[in-house]
């Protein structure tokens, strides 16, 4: 099977930016974070555009920057990229997605008082609902999972290969 892409999906302060940007530096592929390109493409930070805009709109921009993301290797996407079913159609069409999982306790231990994150700026109730909710729908879009805690980047990045290695998906090694 000939894949272009390689989408990295899971919850916020799961590694995909981290990982994806390894990874993309491992195997000289081209890389980007669809976070980057709403960024860049709008010209405003994320939490300007949930406060102003809302989330609605964030996750239209969001939509359409997952299309043009396509046009790299390595994709990185934002921890929502599950909330519309349309992103799915998109992530199939153009390569396979690989869910990196992540215990709530480690994230919370990793992004604690992060301001940049809208959504994990909630109460404790609130972030781990949602975080019960996504799971269900990364393991439902999920091609192949990796469990990340207590792994090193380079360990997870060593996953990731592995996995490109299997004979069915050897084609984007060549
Ligand atoms: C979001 C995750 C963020 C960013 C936005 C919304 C989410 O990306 O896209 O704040 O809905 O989980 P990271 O997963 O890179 O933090």
């Amino acid at each position: 099977m000939t894949i272009k892409t390689i989408y990295l999906i899971g919850f916020m302060g799961s590694g995909k930016s981290t990982v994806g940007y390894q990874l993309a530096k491992q195997l000289g592929k081209s890389y980007i974070d669809t976070d980057q390109l709403i960024e860049k493409k709008y010209e405003q930070k994320i939490a300007d555009i949930f406060k102003i805009h809302g989330e609605d709109v964030f996750r239209m921009y969001e939509m359409e920057c997952l299309g043009q993301a396509s046009a790299y290797q390595i994709v990185s996407t934002g921890g929502g990229i599950v909330e519309r079913q349309k992103n799915l159609q998109t992530m199939n069409d153009h390569g396979i997605i690989v869910y990196l999982q992540t215990s709530f306790d480690v994230i919370a231990q990793r992004i604690d008082k992060d301001q940049t994150r809208p959504l994990w700026n909630k109460d404790s109730r609130e972030t781990r609902d949602l975080f019960n909710n996504r799971t269900d729908m990364y393991e439902a879009f999920a091609d192949y999972t990796i469990q990340t805690d207590d792994k090193s980047v380079d360990a997870i990045v060593k996953e990731v290969i592995q996995i490109l290695a299997i004979g069915e998906i050897d084609s984007f090694n060549t």
